[in-house]
């Protein structure tokens, strides 16, 4: 990384990427405002965990749940067919339109959102509906516990994709499903993240097919601390097309 950064330095090409805005601020005046090279490096580090880590692990539950339920793979691998028809090449105006593929990936992040809570901290003293949350209080917001709340979603353990067609979205408290956060402070990258997992899972259905194997856990042993993630890992089969 230190390498990295030399070498950003010494590149006359200054286009806009994350590690040149990050340079940029060591030119400033104020002195506050300059980032020094570790906490470039600090930034970088956290882009890499926050940016791989949870789309391959946000692709592998996905999979993992069309393994399961192999109808409901059938029909993603059908949506696939006819949006692509038939053709290898998927355009980005092809994903768009591959709905119940969307349902499929956001139903598996509602059962398993990397991020099984999340936190902010309270800049003002205020009071909601009757609960004063002090200043400087850290306020935690439990998304697991949200998005398998059986009021929110009946029958909440069971994988239904429908949950998330755009009538019942439309239906729901927008609140009641946030895999990425919401607010000023959400997922700066959540449309890009997207878009990896949803090439990923089409590109994989239109030639494979997702099988369980004798090492698929049903139901899976969860790690909710930190980043959340299945105790002894996804493993499943495939099988050509
Ligand atoms: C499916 C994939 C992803 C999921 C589920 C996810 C989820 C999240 C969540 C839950 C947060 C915290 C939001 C909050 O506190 O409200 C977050 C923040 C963040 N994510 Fe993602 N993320 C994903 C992909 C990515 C990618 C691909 C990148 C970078 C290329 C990325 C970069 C970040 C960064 C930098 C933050 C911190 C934003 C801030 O503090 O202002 N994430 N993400």
């Amino acid at each position: 990384m230190t390498q990295a950064i030399a070498n950003k330095k010494a590149d006359s090409n200054k286009n806009n990427d994350f590690l040149n805005i990050m340079l940029k601020t060591q030119d400033v005046e104020d002195e506050d405002k300059r980032l020094s090279n570790e906490v470039i490096l600090a930034n970088a580090i956290i882009f890499i965990l926050a940016g791989y880590d949870t789309v391959s692990t946000t692709i592998s539950w996905a999979a993992y749940e069309m393994a399961l339920h192999q109808d409901i793979q059938e029909k993603v691998y059908e949506e696939v067919m006819e949006v692509t028809d038939g053709e290898e090449e998927i355009t980005y105006e092809m994903l768009q339109k591959l709905t119940y593929l969307e349902s499929v990936i956001e139903e598996s992040q509602r059962l398993f959102p990397s991020a099984p809570r999340l936190e902010r901290q309270c800049t003002e003293t205020i009071t909601i509906e009757g609960i004063t949350i002090p200043k400087d209080a850290i306020v935690t917001i439990p998304v697991y516990g949200i998005h398998h709340d059986a009021d929110i979603y009946p029958d909440p353990e069971k994988f239904i994709p429908e949950r998330f067609s755009a009538e019942e979205k439309a239906k729901r408290n927008p609140y009641f499903f946030q895999p990425f956060g919401l607010g000023p402070r959400s997922c700066i990258a959540m449309r890009l993240a997207q878009v990896e997992v949803k090439l990923c899972l089409a590109k994989i259905i239109q030639k494979l097919r997702l099988l369980p194997s004798e090492k698929t856990e049903d139901p899976v042993t969860l790690i909710k601390t930190g980043q959340m993630h299945a105790k002894n890992g996804i493993y499943l089969k495939v099988q050509r097309r």
